[in-house]
């Protein structure tokens, strides 16, 4: 299995870095099959999964199910898992308690925290303690009020300015990686050049030592994907085209055929 140190060797070495954000035993198996560096137990998973506007509702304890469940579908695989809205941000002490709880429940490798230099003490804390933390800035889904909606951030110099800091501060609060999310690609170059540990991006162009997508997004399940998504799988289609020839198929008595029945 990787550890944080192959993640920088990576980036020294100028090697890319793949992350996938998935949810359960069966895509997460199928990622580590594949070889993909590092599974995110996203807490896209309240969109994705649960359907919701938002992965505000989103809960430890949801989390620490979906990453017990990917631990047993990649028990050979880094995985990082996110914390949910408000389980970190109200205290270091709470932060350190959750993160700690995650951890020992699940048998995951790492947490991700969303935030900047608001978020440095506790980031400290955690890593103190033996947590390691992968950053995330740009868009942070769980501050999407705050932000006015799903956006690319980093247009304005303000802006570029604010997300250059917050990535340097989390590197000296000792974060091992950083997600980059929907800023861009001349910014996340950037920060990229400036940082020795790796960044690893979505939607922020190819710039950055590593990239992350959802599996959901990335196999079509969806019908609509935002633009930086690259389909790889029209799943969706695929999927929905195989129930309904179940459908009309067992309507029309064709199946189970004897190949299909015990004698
Ligand atoms: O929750 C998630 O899946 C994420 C990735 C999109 C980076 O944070």
């Amino acid at each position: 299995m990787k550890t944080i140190l192959d993640f920088i060797e990576a980036k020294e070495k100028k090697e890319k870095i793949t992350m996938i954000s998935t949810y359960d035993y069966w895509s997460a198996m199928l990622c580590e099959q594949a070889g993909v560096d590092c599974i995110l137990v996203g807490d896209s998973v309240g969109m994705v999964i649960q359907g919701r506007e938002t992965t505000l509702p989103v809960t430890l304890d949801e989390m620490i199910y979906h990453g017990k469940a990917v631990k047993r579908g990649a028990p050979d695989t880094f995985i990082v898992i996110d914390m949910p809205f408000l389980s970190y941000q109200v205290s270091k002490e709470k932060a350190v308690e959750n993160a700690g709880k995650i951890l020992k429940e699940t048998g995951c490798q790492a947490v991700k925290i969303e935030g900047g230099e608001e978020i440095a003490s506790i980031v400290e804390r955690m890593v103190n303690v033996g947590i390691p933390v992968m950053g995330h800035v740009g868009l942070t889904p769980q501050s999407v009020h705050a932000l006015g909606g799903y956006k690319v951030q980093g247009r304005t110099e303000e802006q570029q300015k604010k997300i250059i800091k917050d990535a340097q501060i989390l590197q000296n609060a000792g974060v091992f990686a950083i997600v980059l999310e929907a800023v861009p690609s001349k910014l996340a170059k950037e920060i990229t050049e400036i940082l020795e540990i790796p960044t690893i991006g979505i939607g922020a162009g190819r710039e950055t030592d590593g990239q992350v997508l959802v599996f959901h997004d990335m196999l079509g399940f969806f019908e609509k994907s935002p633009k930086f998504v690259k389909r790889y799988l029209e799943g969706g289609k695929l999927i929905k085209e195989a129930l309904e020839q179940f459908n009309e198929e067992v309507k029309k008595g064709i199946y189970p055929s004897d190949e299909y029945s015990y004698e």
